[in-house]
């Protein structure tokens, strides 16, 4: 992998956020009361707890949906793309989720018994309830949802890492980066989950017919060479 990941920091950073919508502003309003304004390795575990949940309340719904639009060809098409793309998301999450598990272990830091065991979970479950309405209701609004809590992550990450020179100093050693051995130190670790975040709030936008809001990726490399398409 041979992508510059401090690049696409200065990117992300010299980037406006969107302009977010009511409901993601609720959403970060709230994160911010309970876990404070300032990213942590506490209220990334929580990102990425939630990060996970729309993409299971689509993959349900497309499942009822391939089961009552099954002679529909278009639908099930549609229906299989969704599920096909939350799935590779949501191991990314999980991966992202690890690592930043990791992370916390690493530091030896303790978590906290009322944002992270108390609330943690009540907040987990009520957005899972709110994603699978919003999945049921309109599902293009659930898009660009995430759109805009993907486009939060990346900036949050790419700010954490800039807050935190020393995770520049800090080797990445977890049998977790065993596939990224390109991810010398934590900053690194870092800036690439925040490039996922980018890919997954421009997968987002393209279903939701914004692909003019699209943000440019760096080009997929394999083995150092680019992967042609
Ligand atoms: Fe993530
Ligand atoms: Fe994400």
């Amino acid at each position: 992998m041979n992508i510059d990941l401090k690049k696409e920091q200065e990117a992300t950073l010299t980037r406006p956020v969107r302009a977010y919508g009511v409901l993601a502003r609720l959403l970060f309003r709230a994160m911010d009361i309970f876990y404070g304004k300032e990213l942590t390795l506490g209220k990334a575990r929580l990102l990425e707890i939630l990060a996970r949940v729309p993409y299971q309340a689509w993959e349900i719904r497309q499942y009822h949906r391939m089961n009552t639009c099954f002679s529909e060809k278009p639908a099930v098409a549609e229906a299989e793309d969704i599920i096909g793309w939350g799935r590779e998301a949501q191991d990314n999450e999980f991966w992202h989720l690890q690592v930043i598990n990791e992370k916390i272990i690493q530091e030896g830091i303790t978590l906290n018994w009322f944002k992270d065991i108390f609330v943690l979970p009540v907040a987990a479950f009520q957005y899972n309830i709110f994603s699978r309405f919003l999945a049921l209701l309109d599902i293009q609004a659930a898009f660009r949802l995430n759109a805009d809590f993907e486009d939060h992550a990346e900036h949050e990450y790419m700010s954490f890492v800039r807050k935190h020179p020393e995770l520049d100093e800090q080797p990445a050693v977890s049998s977790l980066l065993k596939d990224h051995r390109a991810l010398k130190t934590w900053g690194d670790v870092f800036r690439r989950i925040a490039l996922d975040e980018r890919e997954h709030m421009n997968n987002s936008l393209k279903r939701c017919g914004k692909e003019a809001e699209m943000v440019p990726l760096p080009p997929p490399v394999c083995a150092g060479k680019p992967v042609p398409v």
